[in-house]
């Protein structure tokens, strides 16, 4: 009997429009952005930042994906009074958009399937960043051509692509010491991996990003990885351990398919036995953070 299992269940197409991506999405990716921004020390990669300096206002700056559109607020308060810039959000589910009320006048956050073309003809050409950030789940087969040949469409000649990500086929495990087990977690690791090894799929092109972009058409592309902070560790682990709960979802429980060589009900008791062990101080985390940068030609 073939069992669905969470790797076979996932649809990258319908995933992120379910119900299910609600405030705990939302929490987990203010938390998620925290952790970025301490691991990569920027909103704007430093040399795009000089690019920006030397440019009329106002600028204009578009966040692909965007989530809660954390990335845009934070880059309001960063860019500050003296710069005159329109921030732009586009995601394909507004359920956790802020209500413009509470949004500074610069950000605008809009629903749009970002893969989606037409591009409207007042979006083509008039921007002079374009952020993706967390993107690997959407294209798990890696094929990135279609975002980043979006993103070509909406820069400016001369404007910059910033692509910040991690490996979502990466999870380290570590003990805080030899005493600590971390064999329900290494078990959890291990059902994962398998159910990607299954479907074939590889994150192994995030490092490779920044040939990607050349192979798009961006020049001067570079990709910079930073490592994790050890201090952050334990944040990365309750992100983690909130998509792992979220995962139960993806088994059949016992009586739904009783042969299924993983349930539901196998997968929580899992997964309470690795919260125990996070609350030892284990922690999971994807060891390194990627950022890729490339420039669109004049
Ligand atoms: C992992 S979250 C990252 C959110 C944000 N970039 C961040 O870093 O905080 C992925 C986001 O992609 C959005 N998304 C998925 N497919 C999309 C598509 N085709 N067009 C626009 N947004 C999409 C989801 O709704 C979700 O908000």
């Amino acid at each position: 009997m073939t069992t669905p299992s969470h790797v076979e269940n996932y649809d990258p197409s319908n995933f992120w429009t379910t119900p299910a991506r609600n405030f705990r999405t939302s929490a987990r990716l203010h938390l998620q952005h925290f952790l970025f921004q301490n691991t990569i020390g920027f909103l704007i990669e430093p040399s795009i930042e000089e690019h920006l300096a030397t440019l009329s206002q106002p600028l204009k700056i578009a966040d692909l994906a965007c989530g809660n559109g954390v990335w845009l607020t934070e880059l309001h308060t960063h860019l500050g009074d003296k710069v005159s810039a329109q921030l732009d959000g586009f995601d394909i589910n507004p359920v956790n958009f802020p209500a413009p009320a509470f949004l500074p006048a610069s950000v605008k956050l809009q629903q749009r399937d970002v893969l989606a073309e037409p591009l409207s003809a007042e979006m083509i050409g008039t921007y002079d960043v374009v952020h993706i950030r967390a993107f690997v789940s959407i294209v798990p087969d890696g094929n990135v051509g279609p975002i980043l040949a979006v993103a070509s469409k909406l820069l400016k000649p001369g404007g910059f692509i910033q692509w910040d990500e991690s490996r979502g086929d990466i999870w380290m495990v570590e003990s805080p010491s030899p005493q600590v087990s971390t064999s329900a977690c290494e078990s959890i690791v291990q059902v994962l991996w398998s159910g990607q090894k299954a479907r074939n799929i590889s994150d192994k092109w995030v490092e490779g990003l920044d040939k990607l972009l050349d192979k798009s058409g961006f020049q001067d592309s570079r990709l910079l990885a930073r490592e994790k902070r050890k201090q952050d560790y334990k944040g990365w682990t309750e992100d983690y351990l909130i998509v792992w709960e979220e995962l139960a979802s993806y088994f059949p429980t016992k009586s739904e398919a009783p042969d299924a060589p993983l349930s539901r009900e196998s997968w929580l008791d899992m997964f309470a036995a690795a919260v125990r062990e996070t609350e030892q101080g284990v922690a999971v985390h994807q060891g390194r953070v990627f950022v890729a940068v490339g420039q669109k030609p004049y």
